[in-house]
């Protein structure tokens, strides 16, 4: 299988309890690499560019008012079949349907704030990973 990139974010209530380096733990015991890594706050309006594909959905609103609320931890991991490989590690978007051992069955507190986003295709990895990151930032 390929390597690939994939981009993550640990959401605001993962951030807020302190669970970045737990959440990074399971990422790099799957065998994914940080390859760039970087804390910022969203502005509501780049929460909303971020999750233009949402708009319509009725969740839109708290979805977007939540990643702006706190910061978050942004961030590119590289491996074999990344995007997928990270989608499991992540576990099904809402907790209470997520495997043991996944990082949302373990640390997410509802299906709004589960802790983890991850890109769901090669085509938005790459868009996602743009939106955050110059190519200078990805150390491989
Ligand atoms: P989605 O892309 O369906 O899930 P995933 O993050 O697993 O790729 O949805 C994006 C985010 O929107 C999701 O992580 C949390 C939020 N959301 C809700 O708040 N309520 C919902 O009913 C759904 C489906 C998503």
């Amino acid at each position: 299988m390929a390597i690939e990139r994939t981009l993550s974010i640990i959401k605001p209530d993962a951030t807020r309890r302190n669970l970045t380096g737990k959440i990074n733990a399971k990422f790099e015991d799957a065998g994914l690499r940080i390859v760039a890594q970087k804390r910022i706050h969203l502005s509501l309006a780049q929460a909303q560019k971020f999750y233009a594909v949402h708009a319509e959905r009725p969740f839109f609103a708290e979805l977007t008012e939540f990643m702006a609320s706190e910061p978050v931890v942004v961030q590119v991991l590289e491996g074999e079949g990344a995007i997928a490989k990270n989608r499991e590690v992540m576990g099904a978007t809402n907790p209470a349907n997520a495997d043991a051992g996944t990082i949302r069955k373990e640390f997410a507190l509802s299906v709004g704030e589960n802790s983890v986003h991850g890109s769901d295709a090669p085509e938005t990895a790459a868009e996602e990973i743009a939106f955050f990151f110059s190519g200078l930032e990805l150390v491989g």
